[in-house]
């Protein structure tokens, strides 16, 4: 595992958007596993930049999101559909039609999670996915105890996850209770995994994920199993290491 401490958000976001942008240079075919949350939105600010002077060709990428509230239709902005396209896809040249993410809208989730673990599949894996990480570790919407086999599947929030996002919602209420994610199983198999963190508030859980056991407790944990893992952090969560 490589660990770059970042100044700042900026700097994070400046870092990991390097690298993100050198697999698209080197792979201009790549298929890239995007996150949504605040902590990227930096990083997608930083490709468009890019972008926009010419340095980046997001023409052959494909994209697959990690994870989709159930239940949310995609013209609700906070559906990780609305995320997508305000913050990097409708930025940029990339096909609309190679940008994927769980449909919240199907109500069958045993139909969309299949369709959704296919869809991986087909596209032969990830080449680098992109992760932020919850207060409780989640990664995706892979919840404190969820098994590390499990695919793609539909999961039920925890208090504390819906807790953390009230944010961007009216009301905790307004939060949906399901969501469908990627597994921990979908994850591992990227080629390549970028995972950031940012704020004093994600020190005590990046301590545990990285350097705590290996546990479903703290599903990020998994993570020091996979052999190719960058995680870039700023100092205030590099300050419990
Ligand atoms: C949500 C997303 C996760 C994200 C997490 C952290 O729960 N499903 O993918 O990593 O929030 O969000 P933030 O980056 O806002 O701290």
């Amino acid at each position: 595992m490589r660990i770059y401490k970042a100044k700042d958000y900026k700097d994070m976001s400046r870092k990991a958007a390097n690298i993100l942008s050198a697999q698209i240079i080197m792979k201009p075919d790549c298929t890239l596993g995007l996150a949504t949350g605040s902590s990227p939105i930096g990083i997608y600010d930083q490709l468009v930049e890019w972008y926009k002077k010419g340095d980046l060709d997001f023409s052959e990428v494909t994209t697959v999101n990690l994870d989709e509230y159930k239940g949310l239709p995609k013209d609700n902005d906070q559906s990780y559909y609305y995320f997508m396209h305000k913050h990097l896809f409708d930025r940029v040249n990339i096909n609309p039609n190679k940008t994927y993410l769980p449909n919240g809208m199907e109500m069958d989730s045993k139909k969309e999670t299949q369709r959704y673990t296919e869809l991986i599949q087909s596209l032969g894996g990830i080449d680098m996915q992109l992760l932020g990480i919850g207060h409780n570790g989640h990664i995706g919407f892979n919840e404190p105890g969820t098994s590390f086999e499990k695919d793609v599947h539909c999961v039920d929030l925890t208090q504390d996850t819906i807790e953390a996002n009230k944010r961007f919602f009216a009301s905790a209420d307004d939060v949906p209770k399901q969501a469908y994610t990627m597994g921990i199983k979908t994850i591992m198999h990227a080629k390549k995994i970028v995972l950031i963190a940012n704020g004093i508030k994600k020190a005590p859980i990046i301590q545990k994920a990285f350097f705590g056991p290996v546990t479903p407790q703290v599903p990020a944990s998994i993570l020091q199993l996979h052999n190719d893992v960058t995680l870039i952090a700023d100092e205030e969560a590099l300050s419990c290491l």
